[in-house]
């Protein structure tokens, strides 16, 4: 991890002293690294072939400034809410860059989507192709559509996140692909411009993808021998990171760009990329106090003060993240389970981990937070979630401070017939 390295025997976020930022804005605090992400957005931008849309996937990190940075270098955007649209067009994605993905799009949010001019649906459904139709035909328009195909493939990686199988609520399934394009075809409010696929996130392996998007590109061509004007193929995202050093390296974007070039070679098409994890995952940290350290007859305990609302991947998925002190590096010779304060055994960053001894004061980074750590923050507990910093070289900003305990409060109402 070049942007989150050792330097005089703390880590530090770039030329940023961590446990002196620590002091500055409490912890905990997640801490993204902005050359990082630009690192990683311009290794996967440029391994995919020329001229494709990078559509990053705003349910990753959807911090503005985050946003913003991605746009500044000609990211488009990955949205499924209104909320997200709201957020890809304030951080500067300009519509004619916005896919909208989601099994669940209300009218009001195709509304809002189609006036402010998006380059496309990606249709889950033949109930949203039909709302769709009479949002478009109520404003005299059409909407540019890609069909979600389901290519029922298995993405081997966790089953919470796995979306491209026949069990799986997202897309089309495979076999009603041919007749929900002809009926798409018959609607005057819907103008097909392309295909979509997602089959599941954290995949480290190529195979799955090669099978999956082998059968969107048949598929492509048929409906294309059919007459279907499919001018885009839209492959999702999902591509891994490394969690662990341990395990096997995930696919390169260099290997997974290659594969799709070679696939796509003899085919004209806009192809549109959504990347979500790959380009934050590695760019963020989450920086956290030990307040206690606890001993039972079984175990050791550090206990944090962040928590699964802060962080909701370890107790959601299993989820590994590599845990390192802010004073080192040292080697890991004491074995703890690293916990937080919440009120639940599910609130577990690492268990029987070793690590260097620690001691209540004392500051550990959780890696690889940058993807799914802020954006899936609560207030359970009524804690307020960690805030986040951005750092640039040897400036940082808080891109997000935290909610205090007073606003938790104020934002609930008590009744009339409670107030007194
Ligand atoms: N496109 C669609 C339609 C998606 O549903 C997703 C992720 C992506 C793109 C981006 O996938 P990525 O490149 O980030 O793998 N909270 C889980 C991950 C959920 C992913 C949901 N969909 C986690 O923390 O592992």
């Amino acid at each position: 991890m070049r942007y989150f390295e050792y330097r005089d025997g703390t880590l530090h976020a770039e030329e940023v002293n961590l446990a002196a930022l620590a002091q500055e804005v409490g912890t905990p605090f997640y801490c993204y690294s902005g050359a990082a992400l630009r690192h990683h957005y311009e290794t996967f931008a440029a391994a995919m072939p020329k001229g494709s849309l990078i559509a990053y996937s705003v349910k990753a990190n959807g911090n503005l400034a985050i946003l913003r940075q991605l746009a500044r270098l000609g990211c488009g955007a990955d949205i499924v809410s209104g909320g997200e649209l709201k957020k890809a067009l304030a951080a500067g994605i300009p519509p004619t860059r916005i896919v909208y993905s989601g099994v669940g799009k209300t009218v009001g949010e195709m509304t809002r989507a189609l006036t402010a001019g998006i380059l496309q649906f990606n249709v889950e459904s033949e109930a949203e192709l039909e709302a769709l139709n009479n949002v478009a035909l109520s404003l005299g328009t059409r909407a540019p559509v890609a069909i979600r195909v389901n290519p029922d493939v298995d993405a081997r990686t966790h089953a919470k996140i796995t979306t491209g199988t026949k069990q799986s609520k997202f897309g089309i399934s495979w076999n009603r692909a041919h007749q929900v394009y002809a009926r798409a075809a018959r609607l005057d409010g819907i103008r097909i411009v392309g295909i979509d696929c997602h089959i599941g996130s954290q995949i480290v392996e190529l195979a799955p993808f090669e099978a999956a998007f082998t059968r969107i590109i048949a598929l492509t061509r048929d409906l294309r021998a059919e007459g279907l004007p499919i001018t885009s193929i839209d492959f999702g995202g999902g591509l891994g990171v490394a969690y662990r050093a341990d395990n096997a390296p995930p696919a390169e974007p260099s290997a997974y760009g290659a594969m799709i070039a070679a696939l796509t070679r003899s085919l004209e098409a806009q192809l549109i990329f959504e990347p979500g994890r790959r380009l934050v995952a590695e760019a963020g940290i989450l920086v956290a106090r030990v307040i206690y350290i606890k001993e039972t007859e079984t175990k050791r305990f550090a206990i944090l003060d962040a928590g699964m609302n802060d962080l909701l991947r370890p107790a959601l998925y299993d989820a590994y993240h590599e845990i390192l002190p802010l004073n080192g590096p040292k080697a890991g010779t004491t074995v703890y389970d690293v916990v937080g304060p919440v009120c639940e055994t599910a609130d577990l960053f690492a268990h029987e981990r070793s690590l260097p001894e620690l001691k209540a004061g004392d500051l550990v980074a959780i890696l690889t937070a940058g993807a799914y750590g802020a954006v899936m923050a609560s207030s359970y507990n009524a804690r307020p979630p960690a805030a986040e910093v951005l750092v640039e070289a040897k400036d940082w900003a808080i891109i997000r401070g935290r909610a205090d305990e007073d606003a938790l409060v104020q934002q609930d109402q008590l009744p009339p017939w409670l107030e007194n």
